[in-house]
């Protein structure tokens, strides 16, 4: 695309923003669910589901061990194939896009979505933290959603019926857009006003990449709303699909389990759940931290709390600017603290930490490669925290099991890449960061 196309697409789209913003705040929130399935005006070509594609080196080995990847993993779950698959899952955004909607212009609109940080106070330094900066809105072409549109499109074009979807704690509504445009019926929950609005609007926009023939307005709806406490009307609709995409790691324990419960009960039998979240393989402390609550074989072994400061230690007098520490709070800590929540300011009373499990980083370099020192008493000062919950594969599939799905398969991603690495094989770490962990399951 020449620079002056790509200028125009630009102003195209802020007029349609423009547009579509008047008429969402008129509107928010959304627009009645309830609507007969349109007549989709294309007849899809009905594809193999081939949005997910083996590496070469599977191929290879699938011939040589004559295992076939057509080969059904869980019983009855026939649809759920693709996922079932061995080996890393290559996905990409132009095979999950409908032939009839493919094209430049669609693609350019879906890759337009950038890692957002959601704020809450109208502030648009990214640099800033506000109180109330929830997380980040990630990208539609993160491997996460590139294999949940893919299954949505195959679905869609083998059964003509739009699938329902439920988007729990859908931020600026990037997938829930990418979704309705593949075949899906999105209801959005979100619980900050800011985001749930950028949502509202973003989802609205893409009204121009639908088939033609349908009404926007009967195709999806955000709700503000707890993905702990949703509405009575947000869970009357059963989903086909379910998705969390990064909210688990900002709920506690308590939290996530009644997150989870409440998928499990939205979603209609032989529906699918897919689940993404943060792991602790992001530093060497947090991996320390994970493997030592595994030992004591707590169920949410990755929730702690990490801190970032600027730390004079009493002792040396040295002074470090980037720390990470992690502990494991204590209940008082977490009824004081409001999860999925970022806060500065100082951090609340020293005798709230278990010193004895914070682990402090000497990171002056902010390598992350420090020395672990285990300062008795030292002398700090905090600025930032956060309370996050971290998975590893066995430990997401522990607690997404005991909420009454079946999983089928899950890996590790970065999200800037297209493959997702298989949860049960080596990955080479200079090539995948595994910063994230997704999960795939269904309710039998
Ligand atoms: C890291 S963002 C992810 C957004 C989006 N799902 C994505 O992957 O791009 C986490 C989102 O979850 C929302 N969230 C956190 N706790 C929530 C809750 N209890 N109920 C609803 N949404 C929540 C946040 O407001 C935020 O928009």
């Amino acid at each position: 695309m020449s620079l002056q196309e790509w200028f125009k697409m630009k102003i195209m789209f802020k007029i349609v923003l423009s547009v579509s913003t008047a008429l969402n705040f008129l509107s928010f929130p959304l627009i009645a669910m309830e609507k007969e399935e349109k007549k989709v005006s294309t007849v899809y070509k009905v594809q193999k589901a081939s949005t997910v594609s083996l590496t070469k080196k599977e191929e290879d080995k699938e011939k040589q061990t004559g295992t076939s990847t057509s080969k059904e993993k869980t019983g009855d779950s026939t649809q759920y194939l693709a996922f079932g698959k061995k080996g890393a899952i290559v996905v990409s955004l132009k095979a999950s896009i409908p032939d009839s909607l493919a094209g430049e212009k669609t693609e350019a609109f879906l890759k337009s979505t950038k890692l957002e940080l959601v704020k809450t106070d109208g502030s648009t330094d990214p640099k800033s933290i506000c109180k109330k900066d929830v997380g980040y809105s990630f990208p539609s072409i993160s491997p996460w959603c590139l294999i949940t549109a893919g299954y949505i499109k195959d679905k869609y074009e083998s059964s003509g019926k739009r699938l329902s979807l439920g988007d729990w704690g859908c931020g600026h509504g990037f997938f829930s857009a990418y979704a309705m445009i593949v075949g899906a019926d999105p209801y959005a929950l979100e619980s900050q006003r800011a985001a749930a609005e950028e949502a509202n609007k973003y989802i609205f926009g893409a009204r121009e990449y639908l088939p033609k023939g349908l009404d926007i307005r009967t195709l999806y709806k955000v709700v503000l709303g707890s993905v702990t406490k949703p509405s009575e009307k947000f869970m009357a609709r059963e989903n086909d699909v379910n998705v969390a995409f990064n909210v688990l790691h900002h709920l506690s324990p308590s939290d996530s389990d009644l997150l989870l419960k409440n998928m499990f009960k939205n979603t209609a039998q032989g529906g699918l759940v897919v689940l993404c979240c943060d792991t602790p393989f992001d530093s060497s402390i947090g991996v320390e931290y994970f493997n030592q609550s595994l030992q004591k074989k707590v169920t949410y072994p990755g929730f702690g709390l990490y801190n970032k400061s600027n730390i004079v230690f009493k002792d040396t007098g040295k002074k470090s600017t980037a720390l990470l520490s992690v502990c494991r709070p204590t209940k008082k800590e977490i009824d004081s603290l409001k999860t999925g929540q970022i806060y500065m300011g100082s951090y609340p009373q020293n005798d709230l930490l278990d010193d004895t499990q914070t682990l402090f980083v000497d990171d002056p370099d902010d390598t992350q490669k420090g020395n672990i020192l285990r300062h008795k008493a030292p002398y700090y000062y905090r600025n930032f925290y956060q309370l996050l919950n971290k998975f590893d594969f066995e430990a997401l599939k522990e607690v997404v099991e005991a909420s009454g799905f079946i999983v089928v398969n899950g890996w590790y991603t970065d999200h800037t890449l297209d493959t997702l690495y298989p949860h049960d094989s080596e990955i080479d770490t200079s090539i995948c960061k595994k910063s994230k962990v997704v999960i795939v399951g269904y309710k039998k």
